[in-house]
């Protein structure tokens, strides 16, 4: 079979045009054949990770599909997708289903009216999952909505509204938004009947559901008749694709295609390419010559047989669902054990688009090691089924296979055809588990398949089959303590040697793939726990087993099997309704959607990169240093330049004017101080040739000492950016001397990434004349980029224009930055003479960008018995990488907001920014408040576990009461504090459910629930009167319409909304008239960055003034002609030269603050609100569900409910990602490992509380403020804080239980890995050794006696099941992960600490006598046989890398056992203690 050498012609359709492309070029992906092809321009699908992971990009793919004769509508993520995958295909993006000009279609107009958008950069993406789903299910349910969307992420809005929207089309929806609670929404939570007649005024609907169109499914885009034809008289010839490297070969027979494969035995088979696409990108890979079975109908078959089902490899896995859930339903439980354990992987493995795109074939072959599917495959004994030109044959999926061993694997020329899945049979069970830092969309930390046997009639094991993924290179298997346990009967002491077999067997280096090795090890025994009593509830059904071996499994105990449910969030948001005499017109308070919310929908709102190719554009990409701390001993940029398209390398040398500051370059000179920094920039004709070239760049480097990563290196080598800032009040010394009671403790908090869906970008264009240069960028501080190009090219800053349209989400990470990508792209264009676009991948926003500051508190509070603190000493140090950027002014915030809601008498609080050697950190929302608050509501916690006493007794006993100053001696009142707290403990039912908590705890010891309420007093604005001015320019035109303009940018938080909302009101006039295009510093001059809140607040004063100003010159005339239009007014005025152009402005607000005397008046005014969480957390896994969260916030009058509930409920949602699963994690080196959806985790729609119920304050008011609005941007974000508490408070009722010593180290997030390891319990303790001889596992075990250790081989004990020490047959990621997770936690400050200690996540507070405690640090102490936090105080010396007890080196003596005696047999795993100690 030979390759046709011309290219064929590529067909397919988009939106219903057909394309014909006659040089297909493989390695185009349809994402950027939409947005950059000159005729489709269809730029509504976004790029935001390029790795399949976000759903930005998600278009709906529609095939013929030849097996079931029906068309397929699937999802998919056009990042990952070949054009020359789609020949015959037909594409429908944003575009192709609606538009403003034509007709929206009811998905856009719904989510855009339901306030599902606010930057909007998501949106496209939701639309299209949406519209998929409702292609192909008219009327979906909830879960298949939620399964929809579980693969889109959105950084902004919360989820909650966009789900909102979605459930309008779901059977159960009746456009009740309260619908299933089974209340009346105003019923929900208070005191009922009080609070409904309190809250007339009280409106819970943000939207009319009556305005919405109906869904019509007639006016849907057909599939194009001519690709319907070409499918049923489908062409066998071979189809051929020639790219400048690449050919894609399709052969349209399976002869051809393993004719084909045994002339290329080295070409991939590309099905989804969700593999094989992420490697050629992420890692390089490169394959001259793909085959694609995609026209093979033989790969897509299904057959049933009466003992299994055999299914095509080319399936998707979403076929593979469906055909599963047929057969669950169609045959008997006990055949369909495996199907359903497949299922259940299925429904969380990834989000649905990489489902419809990943083949069950690419799945097995790829053998990632966090395969979901291949672990369940292995232990269910699956056969592959293989085919190649010499015939068929037979493999099992083994772990043989798995691990790739060449006598076990497909042979070049072969190809997998189809997989074979046999049926179960009764007395088998077969089970799957799997843990994640989310439960939906993450990779698996730790995966398994499981499977036993037992003899008919019996409990003994007859066959038994455990494989695990995540904890090694590949899925391993457990074989050998599988065939150790044959035989014997599935009782405790089985379940106990199976456990300790497990251990040694899968046993993980301290250098795993993943790191979270104690994690990873726990998991292993944990799921095995799990299975045996799932298997144990079984075999009660199936047997009568003798109760005296076999005890009823207590209640308590059954929450371990049960699986946290995948639920759409339900809630009410709730907010105090205009007064009824307000004009109609008068959008003032009302829920106005977001004006940019349609054009959102359709993909028609223009973003930075949105803008079409310019004539003579040229594309940048950024070099970094790949060192942390090294002097640049020389560039050769040489042979980049020599490569095809490159037009220039700019360095530092280019600069005409200032290279940034002298300690934060924009481009490196000399030295460089971060990995990331940027040290020249290629500028080549497109992103492809500018990225082959940076390849080509060689820096050579010189290392130089010292390199700090860590705070706690920052403070030995006393490397810090600023003074100290520090406040005191009260006498802290003396007050410590006289209260009962003192505790101390620390708190870590890590770092957070912005994860702005749209990632920094910008286009400059250099005009002919007079140096000009307009400037289209992504920022929150036009005017910053606009100054900083000026003095980088040394012209004056009027020959600057930027321009800013709308930014895909900012959170502080779009104020600093952008101005050094503008500046950088700035010189590129003046020195070539062309536009420069600048878009930053992924990858390369996340390791340049910097983030949210790390902090390390150390705190020493002193407090009375009934909880009443008297003195309180909080030193905290935030890492602030390696420039001082905004470190100055989030450490000076830290501190002004630390007291959060309290008054403490005796105060010292004090602050310092770390330098390191990691890249700068930044503005992120809330600046330093999220972080440092954290520390305050800990030591509320330290001090409720000391007194026995609740969290929130203490918190009530110590709130502001009455007017006060604050520790800057700042005068407030806290009355409204004081009204969002019991307004939240009232509407959330805080105290019966915090005994509903109790009693649940009581019943169940393998799942605990927790809940806390937090208060807030957050300070809006910046500590200085020149950053609160604002300026607006009105005009308007002979026609009547409106311009409006000022200085804020729109990021997605609605700000041109209500902007237009306060002209609308000035002017009396409707918002119709009124429209903003931009924000320019052409128009508004001088600008201030759009941040800390009062964005609004300012501009709206600015807008207010200059309609006020137009208002006033056109008062004669309307008092002349009172009952004339707008337009006779507009034009009387204009005959009379008056002039209908104002600027309007706003001097700022009053603040200052005096650092010396430690007193100011640095806020023009407080955000109170609280918030109450509930979670519930599965302590086998360390997973948890959010259950409920209630917040009540102080709006005062909330210009626009829609926007500030949307602000509020994404803040949260963001700050509950901090708190919780947002982990940066980096190597050794300092190289940013965490750099995309995969390994950076934001909630993901099933992360929101299952009941979120969010009400705006009524009836409070602020003088100060435009309408007496409040800014509500950033404070929310510390509410998220609720959720960790109410996980502490779980953890802590775990720890209760078992007995363990209460610890006041606090460490955030609270990831599964904290909360398992911090509800330490036998699994947790069950260390073994690499290496230890027989004689020290005899003594390790003496209790009960189990004849399986005697017949363990020395051999077998020895080496651990991969056989490798930590250096060896591994690659370089192992070792590289390893030594990061010792990074992340020294840089938390856990200095000398190489993994986190397994109970220093989380304070446990028994609220009990001290008597009580010092009994438990004996229990504690002798149950867990060593101290714990000594395991890993200390690296061991010569292998400074390990931790201890992974490193063995077989020439050495082995090391002590660390294996924790067993004192008590397994089966007190599942008894309570309380139970044990009365027995
Ligand atoms: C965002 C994202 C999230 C993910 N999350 C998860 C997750 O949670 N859990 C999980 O388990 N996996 C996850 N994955 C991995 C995913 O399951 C695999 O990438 C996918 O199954 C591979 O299938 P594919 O068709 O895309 O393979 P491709 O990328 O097309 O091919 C992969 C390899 O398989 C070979 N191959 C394919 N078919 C055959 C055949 N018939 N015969 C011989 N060789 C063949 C190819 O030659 C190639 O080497 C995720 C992937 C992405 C992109
Ligand atoms: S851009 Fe394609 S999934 Fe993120
Ligand atoms: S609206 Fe979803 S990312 Fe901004």
């Amino acid at each position: 079979m030979s390759c046709p050498s011309k290219s064929d012609d590529l067909v397919f359709f988009v939106n219903g045009r057909k394309v014909v492309e006659r040089n297909a070029d493989p390695e185009v992906t349809l994402l950027t054949f939409l947005r950059k092809n000159w005729i489709l321009c269809l730029t509504g699908t976004k790029y935001a990770c390029g790795r399949g992971g976000c759903g930005a990009c998600t278009v709906m793919v529609s095939k013929h599909d030849p097996v079931s004769a029906k068309i397929r509508h699937f999802s998919m993520t056009a990042c990952l997708v070949p054009i020359c995958s789609l020949y015959g295909a037909a594409v429908t993006t944003v575009e192709g289903i609606g538009s403003i000009n034509t007709r929206l279609h009811p998905v856009q107009e719904r989510i855009a009216k339901s306030h599902g958008t606010q930057c909007g950069f998501c949106t496209p993406g939701m639309v299209m999952s949406m519209y998929t789903l409702l292609r192909n299910h008219l009327q979906p349910s909830e879960e298949q909505l939620m399964e929809a969307l579980g693969g889109n992420l959105c950084r902004c809005t919360g989820y909650r509204p966009i789900l909102t929207s979605g459930r309008t089309f779901c059977v159960e929806s009746t456009g009740c938004q309260k619908k299933g609670t089974g209340k009346c929404c105003l019923d929900l939570g208070g005191n009922d009947s009080s609070s409904l007649s309190r809250e007339s005024d009280i409106c819970t609907d943000l939207f009319v559901e009556e305005e919405f169109q109906p869904l019509d499914p007639t006016q849907e885009l057909i599939f194009p008749p001519e690709l319907l034809r070409m499918a049923k008289n489908p062409e066998t010839q071979t189809l051929a694709f020639h790219g400048e490297r690449v050919t894609w070969i399709s052969p349209g027979t399976l002869k051809d295609l393993l004719e084909l494969k045994a002339k290329h035995p080295e070409a991939p088979l590309i099905l989804g390419n969700t593999s094989l696409g992420r490697a050629m990108k992420s890692q390089g890979h490169f394959h001259p010559i793909l085959l694609s079975p995609a026209r093979i109908s033989e790969l897509s078959m299904v057959f049933k047989t009466s003992d299994g089902l055999t299914i095509g490899a080319g399936c998707s896995l979403a076929q593979v669902k469906d055909i599963l859930a047929e057969q669950v339903s169609q045959l008997p439980e006990e055949k369909t054990q495996t199907y359903r354990a497949l299922l259940k992987h299925l429904k969380s493995l990834a989000g649905q688009q990489i489902r419809n795109m990943a083949s069950l074939g690419g799945h097995i072959i790829s053998r990632h090691r966090y395969s979901d599917l291949n672990p369940i495959l292995a232990v269910g004994n699956a056969i592959l089924n293989l085919i190649s030109e010499e015939g068929t044959r037979q493999i099992p999926l083994n772990d043989h296979f798995l691990a790739g061993l060449a006598s076990a694997d497909l042979k070049p020329e072969e190809i997998l055809e189809s997989v074979y899945i046999p049926h179960s049979q009764k007395w088998e069970f077969v089970s799957a588990f799997r843990q994640a830092q989310c439960q939906q969309n993450a990779l698996a930390d730790v995966n398994a398949g499981m499977r036993v046997i037992l003899k008919e009639g019996t409990d003994t094991i007859k066959e038994l089959s455990l494989s695990y993924g995540g904890v090694g290179e590949t899925t391993i298997s457990a074989h050998k303590s599988c065939q150790q346990l044959i035989g014997r009967p599935w009782n405790e002491l089985m379940l106990e040697g199976a456990c300790r077999l497990l251990l040694e067997e899968v046993s993980l280096p301290g250098c795993a793939p993943g790191g979270r090795v104690e994690f990873k090890r726990t998991l292993v025994v944990s799921f095995f726990f799990k299975f045996y009593l799932e298997v144990l509830q079984e075999l009660k059904k199936l047997m009568k087993l003798d109760s005296h071996h076999y005890p009823e499994i207590s209640d308590r105990f059954l929450s371990a099997l049960e699986d946290f449910p995948i639920t759409g969030p339900r809630g009410v948001q709730r907010y105090q309704s205009v007064d009824s005499h307000q004009s109609l017109q008068d959008p003032v308070g009302r829920p106005i959607m977001h004006l940019s919310g349609l054009k959102h929908a359709t993909g028609e709102a223009v973003f930075c990169d949105d803008i079409p190719m310019v004539d003579r554009e040229l594309f940048m990409v950024l070099v970094t240093s790949t060192r942390a701390h090294a002097k640049i001993i020389s560039i050769d940029l040489s042979e980049a330049l020599e490569l095809p398209g490159v037009v220039d390398v700019i360095t530092a040398e280019d600069i005409p004017g200032t290279n940034g500051a002298e300690d934060d370059k924009l481009l490196a000179v000399d030295e460089v101080l971060c990995v990331g920094q940027i040290i020249c920039a290629v500028v080549a004709e497109t992103d492809v040739q500018a990225k082959s070239a940076i390849e080509k760049i060689k820096i050579t480097y010189e290392d130089l000492e010292p390199i700090i990563f860590t705070i706690n290196d920052a403070i030995k080598h006393n490397s810090f950016l600023c003074p100290e800032k520090k406040l005191e009040q009260g006498n802290i010394e003396e007050a410590f001397e006289k209260v009962d009671q003192i505790v101390e403790g620390e708190v870590h908090v890590g770092g957070q990434e912005h994860f702005y869906m749209e990632t920094q970008r910008v286009l400059v264009i250099p005009k002919a004349e007079d140096k000009e240069l307009d400037i289209y960028v992504s920022t929150q501080d036009p005017a910053h980029v606009q100054k900083t190009v000026s003095s980088t090219l040394n012209v004056p800053i009027n020959r600057i224009t930027c321009h800013v349209k709308r930014v895909g989400g900012g959170f502080g990470g779009k104020i600093g930055r952008p101005a050094v990508f503008g500046a950088i792209a700035a010189v590129g264009a003046i020195k070539t003479g062309h536009p420069i676009r600048l878009v930053l991948d992924r990858e390369d926003d996340m390791l340049i960008t910097g983030g949210r500051h790390p902090l390390f508190g150390k705190y020493k509070v002193g407090f009375m018995n009934n909880g009443r603190i008297k003195a309180l000493d909080i030193e905290c140090f935030i890492n602030g990488g390696c420039t001082l950027d905004d470190s100055e002014q989030v450490t000076e915030f830290l501190i002004l907001k630390l007291e959060n809601a309290y008054k403490i008498r005796n105060l010292r609080f004090r602050g310092r920014a770390c330098m390191t050697n990691l890249p700068s950190n930044t503005a992120f929302r809330g600046f330093g408040f999220p972080q440092g608050t954290l520390i305050t509501e800990s030591c509320i916690t330290a001090v409720a576990a000391k007194c026995g006493l609740l969290p929130e007794e203490i918190r009530e006993k110590n709130m502001y009461k009455t007017i006060d100053k604050t520790i800057y001696k700042q005068a407030f009142s806290p009355e409204t504090l004081l009204r969002c707290w019991n307004e939240c403990l009232d509407k959330s039912s805080f105290h019966s459910r915090r005994m509903q908590v109790e009693e649940f705890n009581k019943k169940n010891y393998w799942k605990k629930k927790g809940i806390a309420i937090i208060p807030m007093k957050f300070s809006v604005g910046f500590a200085a009167t020149s950053y609160h001015q604002a300026a607006a320019l009105v005009h308007i035109y002979t026609d009547g319409s409106v311009l409006v303009t000022h200085g804020g940018n729109e990021l997605g938080q609605g700000i041109h909304t209500k902007m237009l909302q306060v002209a609308s009101h000035e002017l009396k006039l409707p918002m119709s008239y009124m429209h903003v295009c931009e924000t320019s510093t052409a128009t508004v001059p001088n600008t201030i960055a759009t941040a800390a809140s009062i964005g609004s607040d300012v501009n709206g004063k600015a807008v207010q003034n200059a309609c006020q100003i137009l208002l006033k010159r056109l008062e004669p005339i309307i008092k002349k002609n009172p009952g004339g239009t707008w337009e006779d007014w507009i034009e009387a005025a204009f005959e009379q030269r008056i002039s209908l152009s104002a600027t309007g402005y706003f001097r700022g607000y009053k603040a200052y603050m005096d650092w010396e005397k430690g007193e100011g008046d640095p806020f023009p005014y407080y955000v109170y609100g609280a918030a109450c969480s509930e979670v519930e957390i599965d302590c086998l896994t360390g997973a948890h569900k959010k259950i409920r969260t209630d917040i009540v916030m102080d709006a005062c009058c909330s210009l626009n409910p829609a926007i500030d509930i949307g602000q509020v409920e994404g803040s949260f949602i963001q700050g509950m990602g901090l708190y919780t699963t947002e982990e940066l994690r980096y190597s050794p080196e300092g190289v940013l490992y965490s750099r995309g959806p995969d390994e950076y985790k934001i909630p993901t729609i099933t992360d929101v509380p299952e009941e979120f119920n969010v009400s705006l304050l009524p009836s409070s008011q602020t003088p100060l403020t435009i309408y007496s609005s409040k800014g509500l941007g950033e404070s929310g974000m510390f509410l998220g804080s609720s959720v960790f508490f109410a996980i502490t408070d779980a953890v802590a009722a775990a720890c209760r239980e078992r007995d363990i010593v209460e610890d006041f180290i606090v460490k955030s997030p609270a990831t599964p890995e904290q909360v398992r390891m911090a509800c330490a319990d036998r699994f947790t303790e069950m260390y073994p050794p690499l290496y230890f001889p027989p004689s020290v596992l005899a003594t390790a075990l003496p209790l009960p006696a189990d004849p399986l250790l005697t017949a363990l081989s020395p051999e077998g004990l020895q080496s651990p099941a991969s056989g490798q020490s930590c250096s060896e047959g591994q690659g370089q990621e192992p070792a590289l992960l390893h030594r990061e997770e010792r990074l992340l936690w020294a840089d938390l400050g856990l200095e000398g600490h190489l993994y986190p200690s397994p109970t220093a996540v989380v304070t446990c507070p028994p609220r009990d006598s001290e008597a009580l405690q010092a009994k438990r640090q004996k229990t504690a102490a002798r149950s867990s046989g060593y101290s714990r936090r000594a395991e890993f105080s200390s690296e061991p010396s010569g292998s400074p890398n390990l931790p201890r007890g992974a490193v063995h080196d077989p020439s050495q003596p082995a090391p002590q056992s660390k294996v924790a005696p067993l004192r008590t047999s397994l089966s007190e795993l599942y008894q309570p203690q309380w139970e044990r100690r009365s027995a």
